[in-house]
């Protein structure tokens, strides 16, 4: 009997076995438990033998029982801790980071490099009125310059003949907004997306300007062309730059410069600052007396310039992207070459 069940329970693989075993031998109906019953048959002196055979044979099924039990539930721990093993000591695996896009990043400089001036940022929504992108402008509907912006035009409802609104051409409305919105005098500019029907390797349908207004009492050219060289200065990180003013025209300044900076390209690396060539970067001039009285500025007291200038194009300049269409590809693999780590 004894090796019956120290046998039976050596071998048995899991809780259910050890259980069923236990119920066989020492259960109220089991085999221990029954010879247990006969020993009130007995003489006195075979009860006390047998008894303590009895009593010895239970507890060492038991202690077995119990010693397996153990042991089952070690093995299971130990399984457990192979198939879940972590080695926390491992390097994490890498994770890609996001970069900021190019347009971003110039934008934020910019705005910082102007901020320094004291020029505050101003804002206005992309789609614009036709009277807020032309004519506050000094652009009037027949005005051959609405032409050449090449203009997107929201739909009407059938029957409203009011002119349609624009997806803004330039960000030159947001100077009659901030100058009718804070009046005189007045230091902001403005960056934003712009939009023409225009694509090939320089122009994309959208693409970013900032706009530059300053107005007081005795603002002048001279002001300007201090503002853009500083700006160039720390913005292309070069000592001195040379800026050429070529006369224009734009409906909005009079008189208007369109402004090149000295650059050469060398190997077909441009180089700012120095050289034969000239590179355009901006249109500018002084505000005209039209335009301030669009917005509520009185002519006769104040005046100051205001220039636009492509923040795409400047930013190609910079980090030497040859596409502007590749701006806006959101190409992962362009995004990590030319984007900035945050
Ligand atoms: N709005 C002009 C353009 O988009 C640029 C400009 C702005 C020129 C301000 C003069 C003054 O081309």
């Amino acid at each position: 009997l004894k090796r019956k069940y120290l046998e039976g329970v050596a071998a048995a693989g899991d809780e259910a076995a050890l259980e069923d075993l236990r119920l066989a031998a020492l259960g109220k109906k089991g085999e221990i438990s029954l010879k247990m019953r006969e020993l009130g048959q007995m003489t006195p002196e075979q009860r006390q033998t047998t008894g303590a055979a009895l009593n010895l044979l239970k507890d060492e099924i038991d202690a077995a029982l119990r010693g397996k039990k153990a042991a089952l539930a070690d093995a299971a721990l130990d399984e457990r801790l192979r198939a879940e093993w972590l080695d926390v000591t491992l390097p994490g695996r890498p994770r890609r980071m996001g970069t900021i896009h190019p347009v971003s990043q110039v934008t934020e400089e910019v705005t910082a490099i102007f901020a320094d001036m004291g020029f505050a940022v101003a804002e206005g929504p992309q789609i614009e009125s036709d009277w807020f992108n032309f004519d506050a402008l000094n652009i009037p509907p027949e005005h051959p310059a609405r032409q050449e912006h090449d203009t997107f035009f929201m739909a009407r409802a059938e029957g409203d003949d009011r002119p349609p609104h624009v997806l803004r051409t330039h960000t030159s409305p947001v100077q009659i907004r901030a100058m009718a919105a804070q009046g005189a005098p007045i230091r902001v500019i403005a960056p934003g997306r712009v939009y023409r029907m225009d694509m090939d390797q320089t122009h994309t349908p959208m693409f970013h300007q900032v706009e530059g207004l300053a107005i007081d009492r005795d603002i002048s050219m001279a002001n300007l062309k201090w503002v853009l060289e500083e700006f160039c200065r720390t913005y292309f990180e070069v000592p001195e730059v040379e800026l050429r003013f070529r006369a224009s025209h734009f409906p909005f300044t009079e008189p208007s410069a369109e402004v090149d900076i000295r650059c050469s390209w060398e190997g077909g690396q441009l180089k700012i600052g120095q050289g034969d060539s000239w590179m355009e970067i901006l249109g500018s001039g002084m505000v005209h007396p039209k335009v301030l009285s669009a917005a509520g500025v009185d002519p006769a007291e104040w005046q100051g310039f205001a220039f636009g200038m492509g923040i795409d194009r400047i930013a190609m300049l910079k980090y030497g992207i040859p596409d502007l269409r590749a701006f806006f590809e959101s190409d992962l693999r362009w995004l990590r070459h030319y984007g900035f780590s945050a």
